[in-house]
């Protein structure tokens, strides 16, 4: 077990609103070094191959030059998205609540790279002992020398709230976060403009998982090599995993990046239960794909990954055991996104039900060869058609089972 809570989960880092514990472990080097060479922490950043951790595995250094090249704007907005509301993810959580200051630190070098003035961090409001820290931190920061020396930089205040969502799922997407900030419903919006350009009232806004944000100090601190040399081979850094599930030992793992899925299940997790014999893992959350015994040795990492079908997401993984059925999970979670798409792209909102009913009812043995083939059709309409990846999430799922499960379809149906 030398690799659990190996940086961003190291009992060190977990020491909740304690600014003095948390600049004896870390000296805050990473935003000192930060403040020395400013021009050069994208530069850093972009060498370091540190990539979105909050599903989308989108190149860190370009979201951030997007924001950073764009001069002489009144406001530019930095949202910390904690939304976290997908089944089975549960990472964000434990960093907002047990290391804010790691948070904090990553969150102010950001905004000395980009010339973000205004943080938000934004989280599920039943995380009362997570707002609680984040509060009691971002106190103590704004009376620390090293907050108004940043502020200095950027040449206006930098500010810090802490803005509730909504508790819904769609919140979670940028565009529906802005309009979260601005007062409103999570309505995605449409793109582009794109949230750099046009974001919160009409400003630059850059959104961040919070597990990327809290990798940002560490690698200010330490160095681009020791960043990349976390991971195993040729894969870079840490993932932290949701991990769920008929397994012995569910939780909360960062382990690097490029351990093989098996390892992630039987030496952390504990292998399966009792009795239990694996059968697949939803990878990445249901709004993603399933990897199969036949990919037990895939490393996990974006890339290798993505050469079985399947991504990384936000590394959530649930294993399932044989005897579970396939179809009524696939079910269960499409009817997730039914409810919880936002109504204003009819694909998704009819498109979603769709599929939720076509599953039920040959999951409960009233299904046709007709229904199969609707849901093989819908696999190839509706990609890319709602304003934003909901829809595509439903879909995703939906056909890797397709894909990995076809006889357990054939088998259910009834005529
Ligand atoms: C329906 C939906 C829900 C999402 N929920 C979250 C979320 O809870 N947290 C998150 O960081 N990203 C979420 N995302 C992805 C964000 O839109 C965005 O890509 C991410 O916050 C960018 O951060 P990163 O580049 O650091 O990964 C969601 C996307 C969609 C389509």
């Amino acid at each position: 077990m030398e690799y659990l809570n190996q940086v961003l989960l190291h009992e060190k880092t977990r020491i909740g609103a304690d600014l003095e514990a948390w600049q004896a472990y870390t000296g805050s080097e990473g935003l000192e070094n930060a403040l020395k060479n400013v021009d050069s922490i994208i530069t850093i950043i972009k060498e370091a191959g540190l990539r979105g951790l909050g599903g989308s595995g989108f190149p860190t250094y370009r979201k951030w030059e997007a924001i950073a090249t764009q001069k002489n704007v009144k406001e530019k907005y930095l949202i910390c998205n904690g939304n976290e509301d997908e089944p089975g993810t549960f990472k964000d959580s434990i960093l907002l609540e047990e290391t804010p200051h790691q948070l904090i630190e990553g969150a102010m070098i950001t905004a000395l790279a980009t010339g973000v003035n205004r943080i938000i961090f934004y989280t599920n409001p039943d995380l009362s002992d997570a707002i609680t820290a984040m509060k009691i931190a971002i106190k103590q920061w704004e009376e620390s020398e090293l907050y108004f020396k940043v502020s200095d930089y950027i040449k206006q205040p930098l500010t810090f709230s802490i803005l509730p969502t909504s508790g819904h799922y769609i919140g979670g997407e940028e565009t529906a976060a802005i309009e979260t900030v601005e007062g409103k419903f999570p309505f995605p919006r449409r793109k582009p403009p794109f949230p750099a350009r046009y974001g919160v009232h009409g400003y630059p806004t850059l959104i961040n998982n919070i597990e990327t944000l809290c990798n940002i100090s560490h690698i200010l601190k330490n160095g681009v090599k020791w960043y990349q040399d976390l991971g195993i081979g040729s894969a870079l850094g840490t993932k932290i995993y949701s991990l769920s599930g008929d397994i012995l030992n569910p939780g909360v793992y960062e382990l690097p990046m490029g351990i093989s899925l098996s390892d992630l299940i039987n030496e952390y997790g504990g292998g399966m239960l009792v009795d239990k014999k694996f059968k697949a893992v939803f990878t990445g959350g249901p709004s993603n794909t399933i990897l199969t015994a036949k990919d037990l040795d895939v490393s996990l990492d974006f890339d290798s990954v993505a050469e079985r079908r399947s991504s990384l997401g936000t590394g959530a993984m649930i294993v399932i055991s044989e005897g579970t059925g396939i179809v009524k999970r696939v079910a269960e979670y499409v009817n997730f996104f039914a409810h919880s798409s936002c109504g204003q792209c009819p694909s998704c909102k009819t498109g979603t039900y769709y599929i939720a009913m076509l599953l039920n009812k040959i999951d409960t043995g009233q299904g046709r060869c007709s229904d199969l083939d609707a849901l093989i059709n819908l696999c190839e309409i509706l990609p890319n058609s709602g304003r934003c990846a909901l829809i595509n999430g439903a879909v995703k799922v939906l056909e890797s089972s397709l894909y990995h499960f076809m006889p357990e379809y054939e088998q259910s149906l009834n005529g």
